[in-house]
């Protein structure tokens, strides 16, 4: 697959079928990811994958935690500035509500949305759930190099055939997480992200997010 095709079919899958991921592909495409670059070459990402009953065993424990907080907990960190400016909070929005029109829930449906958004802690019934952690100590470049770390995966999956969907919503359950997924002292959870076969069928796999095309964003001098 070229990079580009990779790119162009990387969506954030929210429905997935539940056919399990074997490890050896897991290990793959981490071994691909792993060429991401960083900043001094530091690797600062810090990776657990959970499978089968692991995953199972985290996945009833948040569901448990959902029942007395319904919303998740205050996170570590900001997961959007506030207040988020424009025209960043419109992509936002825009974004949330082409999502919602995908499975029919209006705006004044909470109890719809609330059920979607719950969906996240079950990684979209993904077979596989891999989480991003990141020590303390680093600092925003470090993020960045999380980032392209996490890209990386994606793009390794799609030549897998898979699909991927990072998912900033686990921070809400960071103790959770950190009991079944063990990271080392210190290190802070940044994302998870479900990875398995995209349910084709499902409405909420037909989201295409819109861009901005690139002379909103580039200027391209001294050409
Ligand atoms: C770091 C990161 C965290 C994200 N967290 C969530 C999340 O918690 N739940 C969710 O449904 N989508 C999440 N997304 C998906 C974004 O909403 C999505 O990437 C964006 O809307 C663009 O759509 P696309 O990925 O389909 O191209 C996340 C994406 C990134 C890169």
């Amino acid at each position: 697959m070229k990079v580009s095709e990779a790119l162009a079919t990387r969506i954030s899958c929210r429905a997935f079928l539940p056919d399990p991921v074997p490890e050896a592909v897991v290990r793959r495409i981490l071994d691909h990811a792993k060429q991401a670059p960083s900043g001094g070459n530091l690797q600062p990402w810090i990776v657990r994958v959970l499978a089968g009953e692991a995953l199972a065993a985290l996945k009833a424990e948040v569901a448990a935690a959902m029942e007395t907080h319904p919303m998740g907990r205050p996170t570590e960190y900001a997961i959007y500035p506030e207040p988020l400016i424009q025209p960043f909070h419109a992509r936002r929005k825009t974004c949330g509500e082409q999502l919602y029109a995908t499975i029919g829930v209006p705006r004044e449906d909470k109890a719809g949305r609330l059920r979607q958004f719950r969906r996240n802690f079950e990684f979209f019934g993904a077979p596989v759930g891999l989480f991003l952690f990141l020590d303390r100590t680093m600092g925003p470049p470090q993020w960045s190099d999380a980032g392209m770390f996490l890209q990386s995966v994606m793009l390794a999956a799609r030549e897998e055939g898979l699909h991927t969907c990072a998912q900033e919503a686990w921070a809400m359950w960071a103790d959770e997480v950190e009991r079944h997924a063990r990271p080392p002292e210190g290190a802070m959870l940044f994302c998870g992200m479900g990875l398995g076969q995209m349910d084709e069928a499902h409405p909420i796999n037909t989201l295409r997010t819109e861009r901005e095309p690139v002379e909103r964003f580039a200027e391209l001098i001294g050409f």
